[in-house]
């Protein structure tokens, strides 16, 4: 098993640990980006109240409930429409970073539950109409661009935004996983990413001029 990994068994086992689910759901598609460029697939995720790109879900509490159906209470108001999770949609349990090192161990047990598109779109209307957290703590659904084009733009720019705790890792091992992209076609977005990454800090740079040169204005 991989550093900070743990099974299922060990991961509830933990005293005095607290649990977050979160899921990643997608499905198949023949949608064409501009008539051409194939989507392949949808995969949800969200941009969260903090600014971080996410999964749905949240805490759970396995003391009075199972970790399934925690998810699914969480699914219901982040997403505004109740999405079965199974335990064969688990994928893995891992201990994820916690904001202080006084907080108690935080484990993150990751799913993926594969959809019809018919069902991904209703959660994305959902999402935006019935969904209690929308526009709280959850500011918008957002599809992963799974192409490339112009070298960097698609999945290379997605990858270089900022993500919570384990979801970049989850979605690129997801990928892999369950074969939605190539392995070269992801090694190379990875590389444009961090080329890209660059760029953002340079820009990111130059705002900040901004900021000092209008501070400076009477
Ligand atoms: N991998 C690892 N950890 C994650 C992931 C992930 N993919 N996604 C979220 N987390 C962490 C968050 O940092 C948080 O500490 O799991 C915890 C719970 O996940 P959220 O989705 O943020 O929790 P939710 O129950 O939806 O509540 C939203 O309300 O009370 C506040 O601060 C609290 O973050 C919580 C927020
Ligand atoms: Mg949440």
């Amino acid at each position: 098993m991989a550093s900070g990994q743990l099974s299922r068994a060990e991961a509830l086992a933990c005293k005095g640990c607290r649990h977050a689910c979160h899921v990643m759901l997608y499905c198949d598609t023949k949608t064409q980006l501009f008539g051409k460029i194939p989507l392949r697939h949808i995969i949800l995720m969200q941009m969260r109240f903090d600014g971080l790109l996410g999964f749905p879900g949240g805490l759970v509490n396995p003391s009075k409930e199972t970790l399934e159906e925690g998810l699914g209470r969480e699914l219901l108001e982040e997403l505004g429409v109740a999405v079965p999770i199974s335990v064969e949609d688990h994928v893995d349990s891992r201990y994820a970073p916690t904001p202080l090192p006084s907080s108690a161990p935080l484990i993150a047990h990751f799913y993926v539950k594969k959809m019809e598109e018919e069902q991904i779109i209703e959660v994305e209307r959902a999402a935006v109409t019935t969904a209690t957290d929308y526009g709280q703590e959850v500011l918008g659904m957002v599809r992963v661009p799974l192409y490339s084009i112009r070298g960097s733009a698609g999945l290379a720019c997605f990858l270089s935004h900022s993500f919570i705790g384990h979801a970049r890792s989850q979605l690129v091992d997801s990928l892999l996983r369950f074969g939605l992209v190539t392995p070269d076609l992801l090694h190379k977005a990875l590389r444009h990413s961090l080329e890209t990454h660059k760029d953002n800090a340079k820009d990111l740079r130059a705002a900040l001029e901004l900021t000092k040169a209008k501070g400076k204005q009477p």
